[in-house]
């Protein structure tokens, strides 16, 4: 079968694999990833690959043995009701392009990654598997749930270490699908990434007092749900005025029931800008608002700060690389910037990083409507190899 549509067809199992009946949904470490560490797994050793599980659950196959690794990577978890390819199409395509440059008497070895965690879901913490590689997540600290996951999984925590990027890595290269519209308006099959938008993520908890729907008068309540919806407000109105990318898509109340004024509300914020500097400003002016709310209704307001992650630059020679590869496959060369958090803005702490958007038709991702052109993806297959080839070649 061509690459592309052996790729395609890997992402459409591999969405299979779900905590959920009738829709894809793959969390950190939860059972159906143990059954994506299998499929991939064996077609890693089917490829010759020397693989394993680090200790984050990050699956990891190895070609050659060159003492200059290049990584190519993207997570195996989704969000909740999923499409089949954010993140995945990076994993398998790392895999593809392996297998596309067959027996050739490797000039750089290349190591393939699928995280284990990108999307913060299981636990509002997002990145595990790309901190634990960068080596930037310590266990001290660490979320003791996330500690009994690693545990339960069957992995030790006290290996994470271990999991660290390998001396020898030289560079870190995504295939991601664009997940907006862009390159589809511009009828362009691939966009390298220059630089991926900070982002922040906080928890918000209002406190009120549950009582009685019937009895209690309007003034003389405390309404947890109605103080979170009022700065629900404020958020989309500052994001409108600052420029600022701002969601809260996640909302929960208690006692949730329709007959009990709401005594807690908790809800996330997820805020993007390009400048790290606006986007901190403007996220502690919605803290500001979020606690002034809560004062003039007698309700007690919490935050935690779950991330702060800056905006992060691709790097310049690796991203040229990509540039040529890309012209020498015979497409278009367009750069642009990633409103979507990525691996690869973990990875570039640690070591030089490049990223291949493909189009994403109707523009549309975490969504089950997701999907990529088959074309497209054979577009980055054969990319994929250039860049190798002309990193094989400034190694010699
Ligand atoms: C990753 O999918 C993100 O939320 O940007
Ligand atoms: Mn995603
Ligand atoms: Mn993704």
């Amino acid at each position: 079968m061509p690459s592309a549509a052996k790729a395609i067809e890997y992402c459409r199992a591999l969405a299979k694999f779900s905590e959920e009946p009738g829709r894809t949904t793959r969390t950190f470490l939860s059972p159906p990833m143990r059954d994506a560490h299998r499929l991939l797994g064996a077609w890693m050793e089917r490829l010759g690959m020397r693989v394993n599980v680090d200790a984050a659950g990050n699956l990891r196959g190895v070609r050659g043995t060159g003492n200059r690794a290049l990584v190519i990577g993207s997570h195996l978890d989704t969000v909740p009701d999923a499409g089949a390819f954010d993140g995945i199409l990076g994993v398998v395509l790392g895999i593809a392009l392996i297998e596309a440059i067959g027996k050739r008497a490797p000039g750089i070895s290349i190591e393939a990654i699928g995280f284990s965690e990108e999307e913060g879901v299981r636990f509002g913490v997002p990145f595990i598997g790309s901190r634990a590689v960068a080596g930037t997540l310590n266990l001290e600290g660490l979320d003791e749930r996330i500690v009994e996951a690693i545990r339960a999984f069957g992995l030790d925590p006290a290996e994470l270490p271990t999991a660290r990027l390998a001396a020898d890595a030289v560079g870190y290269l995504e295939f991601h699908i664009e997940q907006g519209p862009v390159l589809e308006h511009m009828n362009l099959p691939l966009g390298i990434v220059d630089g991926i938008v900070g982002q922040s993520r906080l928890n918000f908890a209002f406190k009120g007092k549950a009582n009685h729907a019937g009895t209690t008068p309007m003034a003389m309540r405390h309404d947890a749900l109605a103080a979170a919806a009022e700065w629900i407000g404020r958020v989309e109105k500052l994001a409108g005025e600052a420029g600022l990318v701002a969601t809260v898509g996640s909302i929960h109340v208690e006692p949730n029931a329709t007959n009990v004024v709401p005594g807690l509300a908790r809800v996330t914020l997820d805020a993007r800008h390009g400048c790290d500097e606006k986007r901190r400003s403007s996220v502690k002016t919605l803290i500001g608002a979020a606690l002034e709310i809560g004062e003039r209704r007698g309700i007690e307001v919490e935050h935690t700060e779950k991330l702060d992650r800056p905006t992060m630059l691709m790097d310049e020679g690796m991203s040229g690389r990509l540039a040529r590869a890309v012209e020498k496959a015979g497409f278009p060369v367009h750069h642009m910037t990633s409103g979507a958090g990525h691996d690869a803005m973990i990875l570039a702490e640690r070591v030089p990083a490049a990223m291949l958007f493909l189009r994403s038709p109707g523009g549309i991702s975490h969504h089950p409507d997701e999907s990529v052109r088959v074309e497209d993806v054979e577009a980055a297959i054969q990319t994929g190899v250039q860049f190798v080839v002309d990193m094989e070649r400034a190694s010699v």
